[in-house]
């Protein structure tokens, strides 16, 4: 028998667990069509602002063996145009995920207020994370602020509705967010955003390798990896039950997509890779990963999921 690896998030049923993370090659009609004829098992947009944005000047991204580093500063085509692409998307008969990134609140909200209308956006991922917009901390290291902007956007949420958050690193702080997210009707969280700031270094020209913000970029691919397994298995322990937890960080394999399952994960997201490989990304993972569970006689993503076992020493 084939292994089983459809999941369902809130109320939206995916056919398999594996798609696309907000930002890489979803920002325009082409690249969301393209997410729509492989075999990502939904499709998410950019992280949509109200209006176009032209987003930081150019070399903005970089990628080594290691993964990448971005400083993309929000380029996107503006809500109306999500918003319109939206009923073409439902061809491919398969989830659309809406990414927003008001550059406030209000700004949030009256986004939210508009997507009310529209019937083809399955949900809504709430990028609480961005660390490449000059002049805006990311929202998700403010306790108090993410709690506020929470009250607010939950009085509004008519489908499924989830944060993108930013990597943590200290258990208190796992802790202290998780008690925030636990008080609101949320669907999903996706850990992690890129790990903020970070530098690679051009040792022969002896300079940074992108250009914005003195070459400070969001770091993702295998550098991440083991950021994000933490995260993913943090939240999947403190959080209620009804908030699913989506992986995301150094996904390119089968194996990887394993191990954030095993971490806790209800699906997963594919950022740098996607940015190397293009959309055949997703076949290919999708058959490693039903390769090793046919390996290890797992007929289901459930049967495993958050099952990470642990070894006491003392
Ligand atoms: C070029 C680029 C653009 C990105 N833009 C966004 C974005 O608009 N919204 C968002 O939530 N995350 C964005 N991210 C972060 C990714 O969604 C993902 O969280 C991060 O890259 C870690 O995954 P990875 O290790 O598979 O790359 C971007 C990442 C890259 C590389």
């Amino acid at each position: 028998m084939k292994p089983n690896i459809s999941t369902t998030i809130g109320t939206v049923e995916l056919r398999s667990c594996i798609y696309n993370a907000s930002g890489p090659l979803c920002a325009t009609k082409e690249e969301l069509n393209n997410i729509g004829k492989s075999k990502a098992g939904a499709i998410i947009s950019k992280s949509s602002t109200e209006q176009y944005r032209e987003g930081n000047p150019k070399p903005r991204y970089f990628e080594n063996e290691l993964g990448s580093i971005n400083s993309m500063g929000l380029p996107n085509m503006g809500l109306d145009f999500y918003l319109n692409t939206s009923e073409e998307l439902i061809q491919y008969e398969k989830p659309f995920f809406l990414s927003i990134a008001g550059l406030s609140l209000e700004e949030n909200k009256k986004m939210l207020s508009k997507v009310v209308d529209n019937e083809f956006v399955s949900g809504v991922e709430l990028n609480l994370s961005c660390p490449n917009v000059l002049g805006k901390p990311q929202t998700a290291y403010d306790f108090e602020r993410t709690k506020f902007v929470l009250d607010d956007v939950c009085k509004i949420k008519d489908r499924c509705f989830g944060v993108k958050l930013p990597p943590y690193f200290d258990l208190i702080h796992f802790e202290q967010m998780a008690e925030i997210l636990n008080q609101y009707p949320l669907d999903f969280i996706t850990c992690i955003n890129s790990i903020g700031n970070g530098i690679i270094v051009d040792i022969e020209k002896e300079e940074v390798v992108i250009h914005p913000k003195g070459g400070f970029g969001g770091i993702g691919g295998d550098y991440i990896k083991p950021t994000a397994l933490a995260n993913v298995r943090k939240f999947r322990q403190l959080l209620k039950n009804e908030i699913s937890v989506i992986g995301c960080g150094g996904i390119k394999n089968g194996s990887d997509v394993f191990e954030h399952i095993l971490c806790g994960a209800s699906a997963v997201q594919v950022g740098t890779q996607l940015m190397r490989e293009g959309v055949s990304c997703f076949e290919r993972i999708e058959n490693e990963l039903i390769e090793l569970m046919k390996l290890k006689d797992y007929l289901d993503i459930n049967t495993y999921k958050g099952k990470l076992g642990v070894v006491n020493s003392m």
